[in-house]
């Protein structure tokens, strides 16, 4: 458990503990997708962990899914993560914001221009979203042009671009969780005939053009990127050659020489293993659900350099405090998950109130 709280190399930077705040929709962003006025108060109550990793931000108009999230692309969008970023940076925390495209997993009425959604393939992805109206099924999408998977590509470019004028550390390509990356990878989403699909090597082709793009506009120690290999929801099934694809994938990443690779583990432990061979850099593990008492245990084994939680955070602003006085946790609300404002967001207590 120590060893959590020792300082950790991470692309450019030096954090003080190895904990990180995993990347947590919260859907409280106004409806031009700039970040709510508590957006600022709940990060800097949580700037105690080494890394920061905000909810999914979408790079553009159609990258976005669900009901005000935020953007990192317009003006207005970077003024508000400024405003983040600065009172994070004022507690001594760091923040890499997460860029998201929601791919098919996105509703007409969620987005700005109410346009259909785009995807590798037009074909839906069998599940509902909620929308101001309440539930609908999530129509079919429209496949994207080679031509506009490369706009795609320079979308993200700007928005990480957008992201640092924003005073963020870097960004977290969102790679994981059956958006628009994964559904590259997976043939279930993917039948494309050109360069982005069919074999592995052209199904890995999108993830490795953005991180590329991103590398090179940002840096790439200020570049990072979160996988979860072998989803199976909402469609996705990646299958049998799903870990060829991250063993081919990841070692092309690795070659970026990226700030870190941030997996969420769906339980492939040869996979995990494999994959921390092939990667170079910092690696941050996240298992769902994790156990109190098996809090630091990736870190002792060797497993990751870093480990990743989720409602924990959420849930607990002095996380790291209480980790260390090894004292009880609070509870995550699922109901204040999504939407709403204080309650549920900036109000759950520290120890010492
Ligand atoms: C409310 C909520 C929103 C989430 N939103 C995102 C997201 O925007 N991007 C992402 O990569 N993962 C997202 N996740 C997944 C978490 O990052 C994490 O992987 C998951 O909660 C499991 O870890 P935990 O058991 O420590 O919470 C979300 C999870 C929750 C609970």
């Amino acid at each position: 458990m120590d060893s959590l709280f020792t300082p950790v190399r991470v692309g450019r930077y030096t954090l003080p503990n190895r904990l990180v705040m995993a990347p947590m929709t919260r859907s409280r962003a106004g409806f031009d997708g700039t970040p709510g006025e508590l957006a600022t108060e709940y990060y800097a109550q949580r700037a105690g962990v080494g890394l920061i990793v905000t909810e999914g931000t979408q790079p553009s108009d159609d990258a976005q899914g669900y009901l005000t999230t935020p953007g990192i692309y317009t003006p207005a969008q970077i003024a508000g993560w400024r405003k983040i970023t600065s009172a994070v940076h004022d507690k001594g925390g760091h923040i890499f914001i997460q860029l998201m495209h929601a791919g098919r997993m996105s509703h007409p009425d969620n987005t700005p221009h109410h346009r259909q959604g785009v995807a590798p393939s037009a074909i839906a992805p069998g599940t509902g979203m909620f929308t101001a109206t309440g539930m609908q099924d999530i129509p079919t999408p429209r496949a994207l042009t080679a031509e506009e998977v490369r706009q795609t590509v320079a979308d993200f470019r700007h928005a990480a671009r957008s992201a640092i004028e924003a005073g963020a550390d870097g960004i977290e390509i969102h790679g994981a969780n059956a958006y628009l990356v994964q559904q590259f990878f997976a043939p279930s989403a993917n039948t494309r005939t050109d360069e982005y699909g069919g074999p592995i090597e052209n199904r890995a082709r999108f993830a490795i053009a953005v991180a590329t793009a991103i590398a090179e506009e940002i840096g790439a120690d200020r570049t990072a990127i979160r996988l979860s290999p072998g989803t199976a929801m909402w469609g996705i099934d990646e299958g049998a050659e799903g870990p060829d694809l991250y063993r081919h994938l990841v070692a092309e990443l690795d070659k970026l020489g990226l700030a870190y690779l941030h997996i969420m583990h769906q339980g492939n432990e040869p996979l995990l293993a494999d994959i921390r061979t092939l990667w170079h850099q910092s690696l941050i593990l996240n298992r769902p659900g994790r156990p109190h008492d098996q809090i630091g245990a990736d870190l002792a084994s060797g497993s990751a350099d870093l480990e990743a939680y989720g409602q924990l955070v959420l849930a607990n602003p002095d996380f790291v405090v209480r980790l260390k006085a090894n004292a009880a946790m609070n509870e995550a609300d699922q109901n204040t998950f999504f939407g709403g404002a204080a309650r549920g967001y900036v109000d759950y207590p520290a120890l010492s109130a």
